[in-house]
């Protein structure tokens, strides 16, 4: 038989996780309460990966329209699985999130602004905000004094890497606002990595040689990880198009 090409040996890997990135629940819902996102809100989940987020979406907000959209067929998939018994109120497809139509209230987007950029994925999505609507995110963000250990880890993963002031600084060339912002460290990370962890623990004593390379590489990434779980984080934004008053 022959080898997994990379892309299959990935998706053998990422297929069936909890999440495709890290995140948690709890931080789901400080955005929902700081976007002030209303009980019949239109939602959209854009990289929406598997579905873990779109779930947790239709829950906090039993009467919300939700959508869910992902370029990643097998993600695509499991999402439409796993939101099944939410019926007709959530539909996800397969698609590019920076052409999004709307409106929506609410876009939600963990962990995958960084393939549009942050800027120009607000700028994409622009048209597609209700009025009043709002956009909350998750970018990966340096620390203050980060040690050798946290700069190796974003070295190898997102070397564009910001600071917060970064962050806010590409929030507001794309003509938004924050109205609130979170550091995600810690359980959202463990939400990711441990269940991965065991994923490669089960796929190991069969792996091709493919997929042998993708489970170093994962085990690569949860060491460096490991080395400094206190500084690995994500900035997680609530922003809205318009200016911040001087002030601010
Ligand atoms: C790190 S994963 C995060 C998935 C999910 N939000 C989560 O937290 O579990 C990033 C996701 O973005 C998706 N993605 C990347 N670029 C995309 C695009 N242009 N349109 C739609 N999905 C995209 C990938 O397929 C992947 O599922």
């Amino acid at each position: 038989m022959s080898d997994l090409t990379p892309d299959e040996a990935f998706l053998t890997l990422y297929s069936d996780l909890a999440r495709e990135g890290p995140g948690a629940a709890a931080d789901l819902g400080w955005a929902l309460s700081v976007a002030a996102t209303p009980a019949e809100a239109r939602i959209c989940d854009a990289g929406c990966g598997s579905g873990a987020d779109t779930v947790t979406l239709a829950k906090e907000r039993p009467r919300a329209k939700i959508d869910a959209v992902d370029k990643t067929a097998q993600f695509v998939d499991a999402a439409r699985k796993r939101t099944a018994p939410f019926g007709a109120r959530v539909r996800v497809w397969q698609g590019d999130m920076a052409q999004l139509d709307g409106p929506y209230d609410l876009i939600w987007c963990a962990g995958a602004i960084y393939f549009l950029g942050v800027t120009q994925g607000l700028q994409a999505w622009r048209s597609a905000l209700a009025p009043n609507g709002v956009v909350a995110f998750s970018e990966p963000c340096m620390l203050p004094r980060p040690s050798d250990a946290a700069r190796a880890f974003w070295s190898v993963e997102y070397p564009q890497i910001t600071d917060m002031a970064g962050i806010r600084a590409r929030v507001a060339a794309a003509g938004y606002r924050v109205l609130g912002e979170n550091l995600q460290i810690g359980a959202a990370w463990e939400n990711y990595y441990l269940p991965m962890e065991r994923r490669i623990a089960s796929l190991r004593p069969d792996a091709s040689s493919t997929l042998a390379a993708a489970l170093d590489t994962a085990e690569a990434e949860i060491a460096r990880w490991r080395a400094a779980p206190s500084e690995i984080a994500y900035a997680l934004m609530v922003v809205a198009p318009g200016l911040s008053a001087p002030d601010d």
